[in-house]
């Protein structure tokens, strides 16, 4: 059956009630633009031929979901029937028969809703099947009107409904399956004849209707499914409710999270048991911590992962790998492209960037390592820069298993420390170090006797 389905994401919608000045699909939930959720639930429910129909701003909405999926153009804002019929010529082009319509502000319509939805399209054999849920709050939303007998009446608009309409609790979720060749016939016979002059998508269920055809609404048990954001009030509620959704499915998996406050983590994280996420710690995007890891606190995470048993505190990780047993920490900056190894320290105030470091390796205080291959059982002082930039160009150097390299070195990229070479405190190498030497490159020290008392400064002990 998901051979057969095409999907149309609604997206053209401006920031206007978000007080924006992106497009509102880029509002994010749980640090994830919603235009995001929707389309990876689409491509998790097995929908691969996804169209986003998209307006002013459409640029910034394909650098966010990027390639893989279809875009049409709404360039007026005339309604959600108006924006899907934008991709019409999209429709066309497809083999699928049947048309998953999401909206782009709607971001939990999961892979599981999309395969209810579709089966209850199928089994009913439905020319339109919206997806609806039950809301404590249903304001703002369009209404199921069902006949007495449960069949789908039609859906009413806020703007349009009476006391006793607004009265329904069942709401439209912005989710359908449409059969293709009813959607392409129905095009020329919406109207705008309603409370805000726009062409609506939700009268498609009278023109199925209208031409003899099957509507029916496959109800939703999870309320979520329905909820979408048109302001900042709506966006933090959604935040929230992901975001306990998220901790939930940690604790099932056996993550401890002593206290939640500032814990903020992406839907999409793999968390291992016994970790633990202490508070004002954020987990972005794809990361993957290891069993008995411990985040936090304060520490920012990004399509990172950690290791078991590691401990991460008070760190920023951007794009990076921890193996296992690390001590990271405090204060420590990863940027991407670094792969630590296993049993590694880095401390206070070390910046590591597009780096390796192997196994058992101490980097513990105040240094920067950028663009470097570090070996095994490496020792470095306080103090060291691997000057890999030269104001034009950047350079890569590398240091052998078990070198020491003592404080406020600099290295000046790029060299090579062979395996076991001892790099002596305040040098600054520009050669590379054979293996097993020791490299002293500094200015040697003079003392002269009574130099101070000879300038008057000094008086000496008496
Ligand atoms: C819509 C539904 C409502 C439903 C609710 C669920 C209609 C008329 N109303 O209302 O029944 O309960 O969603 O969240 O369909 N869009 C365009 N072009 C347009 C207008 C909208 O692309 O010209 C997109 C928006 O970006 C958004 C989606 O369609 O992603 C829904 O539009 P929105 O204006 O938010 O509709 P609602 O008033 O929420
Ligand atoms: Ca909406």
């Amino acid at each position: 059956m998901r051979e057969n389905i095409c999907a149309v994401i609604l997206a053209a919608g401006d920031g206007k009630r978000m007080h924006s000045r992106r497009p509102k699909a880029l509002c994010q939930v749980l640090m994830e633009p919603m235009i995001g959720w929707v389309t990876r639930f689409c491509r998790r429910a097995g929908v691969e031929e996804i169209c986003i129909v998209t307006g002013e701003g459409g640029q910034l909405i394909q650098e966010a979901v990027g390639p893989g999926v279809h875009y049409a153009c709404q360039r007026e804002r005339r309604g959600t029937g108006h924006a899907l019929r934008m991709a019409e010529q999209f429709l066309r082009g497809s083999s699928a028969g049947t048309v998953l319509v999401l909206n782009g502000d709607a971001p939990f319509v999961s892979d599981r809703v999309i395969a209810h939805l579709a089966q209850t399209h199928r089994q009913e054999e439905n020319a339109v099947t919206v997806l609806s849920a039950h809301l404590e709050q249903p304001r703002g939303y369009g209404r199921i009107l069902r006949e007495a007998d449960g069949a789908l009446a039609a859906i009413v608009e806020e703007a349009d409904a009476d006391e006793a309409v607004r009265l329904i609790q069942e709401v439209n979720s912005g989710a359908y399956c449409i059969e293709k060749s009813f959607l392409l016939e129905a095009f020329s016979r919406f109207d705008c004849r309603n409370a805000q002059g726009e062409y609506y998508l939700t009268q498609v269920v009278e023109i199925a209707r209208s031409m003899g055809l099957r509507a029916g609404a496959c109800l939703e048990e999870d309320p979520l499914a329905a909820m979408g954001a048109n302001d900042r009030r709506q966006l933090a509620q959604l935040n929230e409710l992901a975001r306990r959704r998220v901790l939930e499915r940690l604790y099932e998996a056996g993550v401890d999270i002593p206290c939640t406050d500032g814990v903020l983590v992406s839907p999409t994280a793999q968390v291992g048991r016994d970790a633990c996420i202490l508070p004002g710690s954020v987990i972005k995007g794809d990361c993957v911590i290891g069993e008995g890891a411990v985040i936090g606190p304060n520490t920012w995470l990004e399509n990172s992962r950690v290791g078991a048993d590691s401990t991460v505190n008070s760190c920023q990780v951007y794009e990076a790998e921890i193996g296992a047993g690390c001590t990271i920490g405090p204060f420590t900056y990863l940027r991407p492209g670094t792969r630590i190894g296993n049993q590694v320290k880095i401390g206070d105030f070390v910046e590591v960037k597009n780096s390796t470091v192997g196994d058992h390796t101490s980097v513990a205080h105040l240094t920067y390592v950028g663009d470097a291959d570090v070996g095994r059982g490496c020792n470095f002082g306080c103090g060291v820069v691997l000057v890999n930039y030269d104001g034009e160009k950047k350079y890569r150097s590398t240091i052998g298993d078990d070198a020491f390299i003592g404080c406020n070195a600099n290295l000046i990229s790029p060299v090579t420390v062979g395996d076991g070479a001892y790099v002596a405190a305040g040098t600054t190498l520009t050669q590379d170090v054979p293996e097993g030497a020791l490299a002293i490159g500094r200015a040697r020290q003079q003392n002269k006797p009574g130099w101070m008392e000879k300038t008057g400064k000094f008086k000496g002990r008496r």
